[in-house]
């Protein structure tokens, strides 16, 4: 199967916890689409106090590697967004337009910490969708609130959100319980789409086991979907008004 869409993706080099050289970056890439992937937008974190990314400095960033990426002869076209840390100075930027939302302008990745949703975070995603963007929230298998009862995404869902699987949470990455997490989300339907969230070259091993896990569980045309129709039309999302 070709054509996948990763939106999740840590390729740009010694910027966060992904890649820590250009070399690896490529290696991520080419790996990327050897495995099926056509399109990689690098999605680096974008957290106060621990990746004090803001919008200039990713975009500065993206286009440094971007005619290393070209003359590395790179199959899959590329693409730029950000992780958003969901606390409140990353969502004011993300309420200003100084955040990076996907190309299509109305979709937005973003994360909380792993032990506790933030406070009121249904009324901030409908502040978000207010403001033109749908949340899309990363790996939500991986959030401790999760483990015991995936109720609790059901207000954000309401909210607007959409759940982006984290593949390698199936083959237990993280461990059982975001395992058992992700296996009861996908039987319920509940994800709008899947990423590889890879951080290093050695991680695309991990994502191919992991797409033949995802397509063991659920098919060939829901894996598409969820690879690559869901993510392609949350990449073109243009903002909801
Ligand atoms: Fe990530």
């Amino acid at each position: 199967m070709r054509g996948f869409v990763d939106l999740h993706c840590h390729w740009i080099a010694a910027i966060d916890d992904g890649a820590r050289t250009v070399d690896e970056s490529l290696a991520m890439l080419r790996g990327l689409h050897d495995i099926g992937f056509d399109t990689v937008v690098a999605t680096p974190h974008m957290r106060p106090g621990m990746y004090d990314n803001d919008r200039s400095h990713l975009e500065r960033a993206y286009l440094a590697m971007q005619r290393t990426v070209a003359e590395g002869g790179i199959g899959c076209s590329v693409h730029l967004a950000s992780e958003h840390f969901f606390d409140d100075v990353v969502f004011g930027r993300l309420i200003r337009g100084e955040a990076l939302p996907y190309p299509g302008g109305g979709a937005a990745l973003v994360e909380f910490g792993p032990a506790a949703f933030p406070l009121r975070v249904q009324h901030r995603f409908f502040d978000l969708r207010r403001a033109g963007l749908a949340p899309v929230l990363a790996h939500p298998e991986r959030y401790e609130p999760v483990w015991s009862d995936d109720a609790c995404l059901d207000p954000l869902i309401d909210a607007g959100a959409h759940l982006l699987l984290d593949v390698c949470s199936l083959t237990g990455k993280y461990g059982r319980a975001p395992q058992r997490a992700a296996e009861k989300l996908l039987e319920d339907e509940a994800y709008e789409a899947a990423c590889s969230d890879a951080h290093k070259p050695g991680d695309v091993d991990h994502v191919k086991r992991s797409i033949q896990r995802l397509e063991e569980l659920v098919g060939a045309a829901e894996t598409r979907r969820l690879l690559s129709d869901a993510p392609l039309a949350l990449l073109r999302a243009e903002p909801v008004r």
